[in-house]
């Protein structure tokens, strides 16, 4: 099992895919994964392989995919938002960990080609680009840290980790809105200012905090 930090540091949004299906093998820890994420989330999350039509983006503003022929529809309940981020990264990671490419997608993605047979009162949040990328991508740009977190001369280490572990998540547009500080008390409040899927990238972000800073080591402040 790799190091946690290598497989934040590797991930990168990836919009260029091979067509190199995905094994069999590999769709069923992702299907594993997806079980035990719904079960615990009561999200509904569904993989779906060798579906290239939904990637046939008609909005080359944002993002240019090509070769994209498996996704993960995210779907939950209205006001799911963070909770979509925080499992959406824990799968995210675990596909990283077995090799596979990922890239979130809000906005570039046919909507009617995705079927993802909602429940009622269940809503599509985003999806998942999913396979072997023709490259890795490349680092974002990151805003310092002071910029997203309130640090000084008393910060614990752990908090640190946990802010640089958090720059490394992929967020809407590479925006970064969002803001951690420790309140009066010892615990952890997160905050997401105001843009597009900021609700969701705070999700994102938390999912993070916490591989960073390490789980036993603080409470969030909700
Ligand atoms: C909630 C969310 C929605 C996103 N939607 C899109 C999208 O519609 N199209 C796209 O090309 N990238 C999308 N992205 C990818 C971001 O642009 C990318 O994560 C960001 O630029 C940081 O780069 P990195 O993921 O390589 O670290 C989205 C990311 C997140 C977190």
């Amino acid at each position: 099992m790799e190091d946690i930090w290598d497989i934040m540091r590797q991930r990168h949004s990836v919009r260029q895919y091979d067509n190199r299906a995905v094994e069999p093998e590999k769709a069923a820890l992702i299907n594993a994964e997806i079980e035990r994420i719904n079960a615990e989330s009561g999200l509904r999350f569904a993989l779906f392989v060798d579906e290239p039509e939904a990637f046939k983006a008609d909005k080359p503003s944002y993002g240019s995919f090509s070769g994209c022929r498996n996704y993960v529809v995210l779907a939950g309940k209205k006001g799911d938002d963070e909770k979509i981020g925080y499992f959406g990264e824990r799968l995210v990671l675990f596909a990283q960990s077995i090799g596979l490419n990922t890239c979130w997608v809000a906005m570039t993605f046919e909507k009617s080609k995705v079927q993802p047979s909602l429940g009622a009162g269940e809503v599509l949040f985003d999806v998942l680009a999913l396979g072997y990328g023709l490259n890795e991508g490349r680092p974002h740009r990151s805003k310092p840290a002071d910029r997203v977190a309130e640090i000084n001369g008393s910060t614990p280490e752990w908090f640190k980790k946990g802010v640089e572990a958090a720059l490394l998540a992929p967020t809407a547009i590479n925006q970064q809105r969002f803001f951690l500080r420790i309140t009066k008390d010892g615990r952890v409040a997160a905050k997401a200012l105001l843009g597009p899927c900021s609700k969701t990238d705070l999700g994102i972000v938390k999912y993070h905090f916490e591989l960073g800073a390490g789980r036993g080591n603080f409470e969030w402040a909700e």
